[in-house]
């Protein structure tokens, strides 16, 4: 059974689902702030949507929003589809030449790192992979694995906030002080920052930070933001060039005037954000003012109690030090080394099929079978209980 604040999403009540990490899950009076904007904007588009008449402000307020959330300048911050987009729209603008080295981890997500090595093969740099163990005993381990990799040709690097495969929450102050020391760049993918974590981007100073408003701030799909430091925004350019480019009128700076208009587009999942900010933010109402923080240490608790019963009854040591968790857990499940990529589907087809439940299942590393759950507001610790006696079961 879920936990009774399921009532505020729309999600099946067949299935468990622990997979917000995913796509996350909007809640409902979200998808009606959306729904109320798209109607705004069909009773006079024109006025709504061109940027010229009332677009700009409305996207200047959850701009403001979303920079006092991250610690940043609104100056700072762009809106982009997601962290994908913003991943592309850094890593295809930065000026690398043949011999430069960029720098990604073996615990990156497929598609930003596939971003990187085009980026880096039409320019004939390399690309460098720095093979973070998993397990993991600290956030030494990924220290060490990243400073191994420098060498006097790293220009840059991407690292993500939370890993998505392994769901690790990456030491990311140090990772940036270890790479400004030398000169280096860094990107930090924080697909998963945002309602998750307590992001504060004065203090982790990374150089661009990109994010998705519909993982763990529950916004409607699609949306999220790229920050850039002031000196580097000139060159970023985004993946779609439009009016902007060439047009006064679009934006306080060329790099929101760049980024506001991608063409015609439907901004109500952005404009709803403030609403789902608004929702979480009162899930946990006291001590007041502190509700998102206050989610999130639940949404934490909840997956390290949820991780610990299953670790407990499977008999696995664990993996991740918890305070190297944010509200993603992955489990390598011993059953399941080995296991080829179709023994490894067929697993989470029946998990879904036949025991009904959502979340990953995966081979990390070419031998590891995972799965990786995830804690938000609508679950609660009986479902994880029902996972740990349906796993006991299937790997007996
Ligand atoms: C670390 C990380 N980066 C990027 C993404 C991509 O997100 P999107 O598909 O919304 O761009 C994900 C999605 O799970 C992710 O976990």
């Amino acid at each position: 059974m879920a936990s009774p604040l399921a009532d505020h999403w729309t999600l099946r009540s067949d299935i468990d689902y622990l997979n917000h990490g995913s796509f996350g899950a909007t809640p409902r009076c979200v998808l009606a702030a959306q729904q109320a904007w798209m109607a705004r904007l069909e009773q006079e588009p024109i006025e709504f949507l061109a940027p010229e008449r009332t677009l700009l402000p409305k996207l200047d307020q959850v701009r403001k929003l979303v920079a006092e959330h991250m610690n940043a300048s609104p100056r700072d911050v762009v809106f982009v589809r997601n962290a994908t987009d913003g991943v592309n729209a850094v890593v295809r603008s930065i000026a690398l030449r043949a011999g430069d080295e960029v720098l990604i981890t073996s615990h990156g997500y497929n598609a930003c790192n596939n971003a990187v090595r085009y980026a880096a093969e039409r320019a004939g740099a390399t690309v460098v992979t720095a093979d973070i163990p998993f397990p993991i005993s600290g956030p030494d381990d990924v220290v060490d694995a990243i400073t191994a990799c420098l060498t006097p040709r790293t220009r840059w690097m991407l690292v993500d906030h939370v890993t998505s495969p392994t769901g690790i929450v990456m030491p990311v102050d140090e990772i940036v002080d270890l790479a400004h020391a030398r000169g280096i760049r860094v990107m930090i993918d924080g697909a998963h920052g945002p309602g998750m974590l307590q992001v504060d981007l004065q203090r982790t100073n990374p150089d661009y930070y990109t994010a998705n408003h519909h993982k763990w701030w529950c916004g409607p799909k699609v949306s999220g933001f790229l920050f850039a430091r002031e000196e580097w925004q000139d060159e970023i350019v985004p993946a779609v060039i439009s009016r902007g480019a060439n047009l006064d009128g679009f934006g306080d700076t060329k790099f929101q005037a760049n980024f506001n208009w991608p063409g015609t587009f439907d901004p109500s999942p952005l404009l709803a954000l403030p609403t789902a900010i608004e929702f979480l933010s009162g899930l946990h109402p006291q001590p007041a003012g502190c509700g998102l923080e206050a989610l999130m240490r639940a949404n934490h608790d909840l997956v390290v109690s949820a991780r610990r019963l299953i670790l407990d009854r499977l008999g696995i040591e664990e993996p991740v030090p918890e305070s190297m968790l944010g509200s993603l857990a992955t489990i390598p499940i011993p059953a399941w080394r080995d296991c080829t990529s179709d023994q490894i589907k067929e697993i989470g087809k029946r998990l879904r099929d036949e025991h009904r439940f959502e979340f990953p299942v995966i081979r990390f590393a070419d031998s590891i079978g995972c799965l990786r759950i995830s804690a938000q507001a609508y679950n609660s610790i009986e479902q994880y209980q029902r996972l740990a006696d349906v796993l006991v079961r299937l790997t007996a």
